[in-house]
């Protein structure tokens, strides 16, 4: 097909709620490592990876490698039947969660099923219902996971019944009108109030991302979780991370994002950078929570072979390879630089994020979101060769997160991108 087949086809085959980034939607042909070819020969810098989801680099060799070996000796055989693949990756997560607690793994096929079992176990587990999300917040697709969601624009459908959603940390635009420290972390213990006067007391949980993904990389100062943790167990709630985005190292120093807020969550979710793009959803408990969903559950593709060799081979590389102190120290070479661009360009209102997690604010006066001059940078960067996020309620955020794998050079020329881009976009 060409270029404008493709386009075409995908105007008239696919649910018109399947958008794309850019005018003219990019068609992208091939990939290796950090860059990525569009169906017209142009090279690409990628420092998004999907969304977020290529952790060590397109195509990677030594992955690839493994999945086209279980590829040819058993690609199948659903979860009524055991295979190798499925418990060597249990095995594998389960000797690297947070104090090694969490060892019992229940495998899907994405981010969104893997926050819906996170769900139905903690209502196993409590005997309760109602379930505490933030504001903000992304955890996906399904009724319920978009229920969970607190970006209005992700909202389709009628919502379902047991969720509430308390205040996340924005510090840029605190909903107190506060300033940390001085606020003493009001949007955390604002909390206390919202479940008693909104429940009857008692929660089955509290669901959030140690940094808010789609919501524009939002980072919580290091006590919220903390003072949020105490409320929840008071409550008789149980905590769960959505590590979807910052799991696998991607906020550097720490293989999981909520390791950097010093709580110990009951549950944990993943995908994305799991299997560097294979498709595939983890919920790992402590046994005792994983062991209180009682009666069957099937997932068809869950623990597929294929998916879970992806998986075992991207934590080695990532493990072998030493990204995690690699994002820690590309992610502080990223951060100096976008500060830099903060000082000279007065539309970058706040910088933030960790690792290679990082993100911008566009604001006009006022801290007016500013999501023309978002979508026209965005435009700009792909035209000078460079692939970044957009996110953020206010559709204002720039997100910038490479493979983990990315090195100086690369992060400096991302940089000179987007200097380039940013002096276009003010002429
Ligand atoms: C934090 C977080 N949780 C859950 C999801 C949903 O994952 P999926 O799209 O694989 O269903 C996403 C997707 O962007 C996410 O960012």
């Amino acid at each position: 097909m060409t270029k404008q087949e493709i386009i075409l086809a995908n105007k008239e085959f696919l649910f018109p709620a399947v958008f794309h980034f850019y005018k003219e939607p990019l068609v992208i042909a091939r990939a290796k490592d950090q860059y990525v070819w569009d169906a017209d020969g142009n090279q690409y810098l990628d420092f998004l990876g999907g969304i977020v989801t290529v952790s060590v680099g397109h195509c990677n060799d030594q992955i690839n490698a493994k999945v086209h070996a279980q590829l040819d000796t058993l690609q199948h055989v659903s979860t009524l039947f055991a295979n190798e693949p499925q418990a060597a990756l249990a095995k594998k997560i389960a000797s690297i969660t947070p104090n090694g607690a969490l060892t019992k793994s229940f495998f899907t096929n994405s981010g969104t099923e893997a926050n819906e079992t996170a769900i139905l176990t903690a209502r196993c587990y409590t005997g309760n219902d109602q379930i505490v999300a933030l504001r903000h917040s992304y955890h996906g697709r399904s009724a319920m996971a978009m229920t969970l969601t607190g970006q209005g624009s992700w909202r389709l459908g009628p919502s379902q019944a047991g969720v509430i959603h308390a205040h996340n940390a924005y510090c840029y635009r605190c909903p107190f009108g506060l300033t940390y420290p001085d606020c003493e972390v009001r949007c955390a213990s604002d909390m206390e109030e919202l479940v008693r006067t909104t429940t009857g007391g008692k929660i089955a949980g509290f669901i959030a991302e140690p940094i808010q993904g789609v919501g524009g990389f939002i980072t919580p100062p290091k006590e919220y979780f903390k003072i949020i943790e105490t409320i929840v167990r008071n409550h008789g709630g149980i905590f769960i991370s959505d590590e979807v985005q910052t799991g696998w190292g991607r906020t550097g120093g720490k293989m999981f994002g909520i390791e950097h807020w010093g709580v110990d969550p009951d549950i944990m979710t993943f995908a994305k950078g799991m299997a560097n793009g294979v498709p595939i959803g983890a919920t790992i408990a402590t046994p005792e929570v994983a062991d209180s969903m009682k009666g069957n559950t099937i997932s068809t593709f869950g623990g597929n072979p294929v998916t879970c060799t992806a998986a075992h081979a991207t934590i080695n590389v990532i493990e072998e390879e030493n990204l995690v102190e690699n994002a820690r120290v590309m992610g502080n070479r990223l951060r100096e630089g976008l500060e830099a661009l903060k000082a000279k360009y007065p539309l970058i209102g706040d910088v933030r994020g960790m690792g290679l997690m990082q993100g911008m604010e566009l604001v006009g006066e006022q801290k007016k979101p500013d999501a023309d001059s978002t979508k026209r940078l965005m435009e700009l960067t792909k035209n000078n060769g460079l692939l970044l996020g957009k996110g953020g309620t206010y559709g204002n955020v720039i997100r910038v997160a490479p493979s983990l794998n990315v090195n100086k050079d690369e992060i400096d020329h991302a940089l000179k991108v987007l200097d380039q881009s940013f002096g276009q976009l003010g002429q």
